[in-house]
């Protein structure tokens, strides 16, 4: 998509989220895995995590009900506002009902049709652009979007290749039409690169393992991942949309306030920063509190600029990520 239809805008009217108290250090996982503090800090970034206590039941369903009551209650919008309610997420607990119906339900959203989205770590950006073109096109004026996921739930922690890297998390926005058609997403981008599905996947059944992994001890429903594959591929991936989302919106770096990267590896949010020659102020990272929380990534950076009132009417925030599938989004917005 290149330009944005006249005569309806959008703006962001409310964000929330929601985090696990318990912390996994990386400390905690020395004792379990072969692993470091420093060598897990010097490659990702990364110096604790959040995840689940799920014999309390919590996890991905939990988090996106608590996530959306509070965007609910930042945007100041009757629930009953809400036309419709998408989740992304790859950790669904239930794929009957949807998480996104079941947030639905738990912030009293009655008159909302919801559906779950699964993108991996790209399925928040999927979501918003989707609702944007939806509000744009005047089906629907007010949308709640929530990425989230419990990644600790699908981890194999005798695996330190991939454990080391992810945490729980959940982060919602609501997006509502506004009278000003200068406000709201003005390019949007999504893609996927299906030929390398299997740098990262999560089997459920036996066929589901790609013939090369077929001599790895494999647990089920447990993510699998070529970090170094998937590395390569979200450098590259992360310049070209930049670059495309610049060049076809027309907007100059100087004037992207924010740069909110999927917070996947400290390496390559700095890479793309430093590419940009960006200071460190505007491209935001939490991976160092939080890990990798896929799906539940963006939309948590944005809650916590946000409510640090650092997404400031008129400024233009940058939203990229790219994930399993493997996939990746953009999306630029005056906010
Ligand atoms: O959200 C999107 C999904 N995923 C990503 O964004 C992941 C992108 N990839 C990455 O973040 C990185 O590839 C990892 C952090 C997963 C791995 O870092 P790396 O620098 O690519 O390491 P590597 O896999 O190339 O392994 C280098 C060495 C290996 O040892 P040898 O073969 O050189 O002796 C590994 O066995 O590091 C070893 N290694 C570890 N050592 C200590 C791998 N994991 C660990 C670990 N602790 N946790």
């Amino acid at each position: 998509m290149t330009q944005p239809p006249a005569g309806r805008g959008i703006r962001i009217a409310g964000t929330g989220s929601s985090t696990p108290d318990n912390t996994l250090s990386n400390f905690d996982l020395e004792k379990i895995l072969d692993t470091s503090d420093e060598w897990i800090q010097q490659r990702t970034g990364i110096k604790t995590r959040r995840v689940v206590d799920q014999s309390t039941g919590a996890g991905t369903i939990s988090l996106a009900c608590e996530s959306l009551a509070n965007a609910v209650e930042d945007s100041g919008i009757d629930p009953k506002e809400l036309d419709l309610v998408i989740c992304a997420s790859v950790t669904q607990e239930m794929t009957c009902p949807s998480a996104s119906c079941r947030a639905a339900h738990h912030v009293g959203a009655t008159n909302a049709a919801a559906f779950d989205l699964g993108a991996a770590c790209s399925g928040f950006l999927y979501g918003l652009n989707l609702a944007d073109t939806l509000i744009r096109q005047g089906r629907y004026k007010t949308i709640a979007v929530i990425g989230s996921d419990a990644m600790s739930t699908v981890l194999d922690y005798t695996e330190r290749g991939v454990s080391i890297l992810f945490g729980d998390a959940s982060g919602a926005a609501i997006v509502t039409a506004d009278d000003d058609p200068s406000r709201g997403c003005l390019y949007q981008s999504m893609g996927a690169d299906a030929s390398n599905w299997q740098c990262l996947y999560l089997p459920k059944r036996e066929v589901d393992i790609p013939e090369a992994d077929r001599d790895n001890p494999i647990e089920m429903g447990k993510l699998r991942m070529n970090g170094r594959e998937v590395f390569k591929f979200a450098v590259k991936k992360f310049q070209e949309v930049i670059e495309d989302a610049l060049e076809n919106s027309g907007v100059d770096i100087d004037d992207i306030s924010q740069l909110i990267c999927h917070q996947s590896n400290l390496r390559i949010i700095e890479s793309a920063r430093e590419k940009l020659g960006l200071e460190k102020d505007r491209v935001y990272v939490n991976i160092d509190r939080i890990g990798n929380s896929s799906a539940g990534s963006i939309p948590l950076c944005l809650d916590e600029l946000n409510k640090a009132g650092r997404i400031r009417e008129g400024e233009n925030v940058l939203f990229v990520a790219f994930g399993g599938g493997l996939t990746w989004a953009s999306s630029l917005w005056r906010v």
